[in-house]
């Protein structure tokens, strides 16, 4: 095996109906709502394209049309902030665009799961490793979450599926997909994990670690293979997490890595407001 090919794709599941965030998200995707001063979705754009990605595959839904807006030159928009005299708000706007040969499209036509999501980006990413992103995990972090990924699979030296992994306490493990460490004994301090496979909302009683799996992921194609089986899990929904095991079980390495950096749900209410007041927070302390 050889972790030789760099990661330089990555796949935004973004077609989602985003209940947990009704009735705001009704018109809106949920990864356009605005987190400080830009969409949800652009924070993990950054992100990918400051951890060295160079082709970003976004899977969108009915409300898609907004998202592929927001990420296209707008030369009306562009022109009347220059002739206002509003220069710094006209590169903003600029720097939104991504060159349309970097960028690729693909539409869910309704939401059968995350996993469904992933697998319908399959000939888009071709045959390298790929990472996935999901917009509504906004992770603060001075090296992005997605670049921690991609380092600790440099040092693993090998290809393999990698999971950004935070720690809950046992009560809450039933929200996540958890990790099943290889050894029992993993120390605090061990940064890479070593695994055997991930469950998908196990009880506290069942729970194989406290390591909960969060939406920074590194894969390989070989997942796809797994997904076309087209397997309902949890909620009648094809998830990842199940194809990650079958994908596991068929031999490919799984690392769980605790990445440093706090971790918000911007998928849920609270979630999203206190990450816009963390947010707000750093830039006043900048100021
Ligand atoms: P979530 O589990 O957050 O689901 O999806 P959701 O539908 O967006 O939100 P709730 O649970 O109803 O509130 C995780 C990621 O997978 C995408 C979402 O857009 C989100 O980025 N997703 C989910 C899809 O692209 N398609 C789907 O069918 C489901």
């Amino acid at each position: 095996m050889s972790g030789g090919t760099e990661v330089r794709v990555a796949v935004f599941p973004v077609a989602g109906r985003g209940t947990r965030m009704l009735p705001a998200t009704k018109a809106l995707a949920k990864e356009l709502l605005p987190l400080y001063d830009r969409p949800l979705l652009q924070w993990s754009v950054e992100e990918a394209l400051a951890s060295g990605v160079e082709r970003l595959i976004f899977v969108i839904g009915e409300n898609g049309s907004a998202i592929r807006k927001h990420f296209s030159r707008d030369l009306a928009l562009e022109q009347a902030l220059e002739s206002a005299g509003k220069h710094e708000l006209a590169m903003q706007v600029r720097a939104c665009a991504l060159p349309e040969d970097k960028v690729a499209w693909v539409v869910q036509d309704s939401p059968l799961g995350f996993g469904h999501a992933v697998g319908l980006a399959a000939e888009a990413v071709g045959d390298n490793s790929f990472a996935v992103l999901l917009p509504d995990d906004f992770v603060l972090a001075q090296i992005p979450c997605l670049a921690q990924l991609i380092e600790a699979r440099r040092t693993v030296g090998g290809d393999g599926i990698f999971l950004a992994v935070e720690q809950h306490p046992l009560g809450e493990v039933s929200a996540y997909g958890v990790l099943v460490p290889e050894s029992e004994s993993v120390s605090e301090n061990d940064k890479v994990i070593t695994a055997r496979s991930v469950v998908e909302k196990p009880t506290p009683e069942t729970a194989p670690s406290q390591d909960c799996i969060i939406g920074r992921y590194i894969l390989t194609p070989r997942v796809f293979e797994a997904l076309r089986a087209g397997q309902r899990g949890v909620g009648g929904e094809i998830q990842l997490t199940d194809a990650l095991a079958v994908t596991v079980d068929s031999g490919v390495p799984l690392y769980g890595v605790r990445f440093d950096g706090k971790r918000f749900d911007c998928g849920q209410t609270n979630g999203w407001l206190t990450a816009n007041r963390a947010l707000a927070d750093a830039h006043s302390s900048q100021e």
